[in-house]
């Protein structure tokens, strides 16, 4: 197949921070998909539905002229988001769902549940109003070993979870291991998001000829079976998997550092590495619906009616893009890709 053309996608996991950085990344995101679920983990977080509004207003006016996208807003729970906050956020219309991190789990989460009982009355709430919830599913005990923290937080937390709030509606965000992909196809009201990386990558990757920080994110990179039960689920036609890149900017120096941050920059062509993935498994007629369908059916939104094409081209990944004072160094970083989205412009022309 050489050109491919497709509904135009949604991200439903997407980190576009503030500001200036904001500014530097949001274009890279618009070019791709037409809305993206926006994680609420700013420095200070979302947690209202007043912080939701005024982050929104801030995203609205960076989207490069004669664009368009729909930033689709989450609050971020802490231990005393209230039920009343919930009502707030259904009425809002653009808040979409509310985001869970466990306290210390990944970066600027420290505003996070520090026991996620403590949360029951929110949760019921959720449930009441049918507002999803989106769960960074990792444990933060120190004694659990870093590679084992998801399978631990679906047996510790997440079926306890759904055992009691059964209708509460759960994206598991970013799965990474086959225990994931497991409990997800046994689980009513439970889907989940996959990233490029751990689509294309296992943990390998993160220690190739040394140590490579541009690999780094949470949850961390798994072993190759774990790769490819991602691999099979997001090709499997399964409503229940769908596309949310976790695209996560840092600048070069806070990821090439003695202690790095977590995140994989994937916003400057995440198709093209979804696309990728798809055919390395022959399953390019399935990428539409993972892009395209799945997220906006599970969200009860309205599937976008414009195209994108991607054409079979190769092209190498700049090193890095401008970011701030800093620069930014993409997933893939001067490698070659062998996919390549046309410039929308011209694929109306086209
Ligand atoms: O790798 C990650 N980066 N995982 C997360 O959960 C957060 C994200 C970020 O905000 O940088
Ligand atoms: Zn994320």
């Amino acid at each position: 197949m050489q050109t491919l053309t497709i509904t135009r996608p949604d991200d439903w996991h997407l980190h576009l921070r503030d500001g200036e950085a904001l500014k530097a990344v949001l274009p890279h995101t618009v070019r791709q998909f037409a809305r993206a679920i926006v994680m609420p983990n700013l420095k200070p977080p979302v947690r209202t539905v007043a912080d939701a509004a005024a982050y929104r207003d801030r995203i609205l006016a960076a989207i490069p002229a004669g664009q368009r996208f729909e930033p689709l807003m989450t609050l971020y729970l802490t231990d005393n988001t209230t039920p009343q906050e919930i009502t707030r956020a259904k009425e809002s219309q653009f808040v979409k769902a509310v985001k869970y991190y466990p306290a210390g789990a990944t970066t600027n989460s420290d505003f996070g549940v520090t026991d996620i009982r403590k949360c029951n009355r929110v949760f019921e709430a959720m449930q009441e109003v049918d507002l999803p919830l989106l769960l960074h599913g990792e444990v933060t005990d120190q004694g659990v070993d870093m590679f084992d923290r998801e399978k631990a937080f679906i047996e510790r937390h997440l079926i306890p979870l759904k055992e009691q709030f059964p209708n509460l509606r759960v994206v598991f965000e970013h799965v990474t291991t086959s225990d994931a992909v497991q409990y997800v196809l046994s689980a009513n009201n439970v889907a989940a998001t996959i990233t490029p990386q751990h689509l294309l990558y296992n943990r390998n990757a993160i220690f190739q000829g040394g140590i490579r920080p541009h690999f780094y994110c949470l949850p961390v990179l798994k072993r190759e079976e774990h790769r490819l039960a991602l691999l099979q689920a997001a090709t499997s036609g399964s409503p229940k998997f769908f596309l949310g890149t976790d695209s996560a900017p840092h600048p070069r120096d806070g990821k090439e550092s003695s202690c790095g941050c977590a995140g994989c920059y994937s916003a400057l062509h995440a198709m093209e590495l979804y696309a990728e993935a798809f055919e390395s498994v022959d399953a390019l007629d399935k990428l539409e619906a993972f892009a395209s369908f799945y997220g906006p059916d599970f969200y009860q939104l309205p599937r976008n009616t414009e195209q994108i094409t991607l054409n079979k081209t190769t092209w190498r990944v700049p090193d890095e893009v401008p970011f701030t004072e800093s620069s930014l160094v993409p997933l893939r970083a001067g490698q070659e890709m062998t996919w390549q989205m046309a410039d929308a412009n011209l694929a109306k022309e086209g």
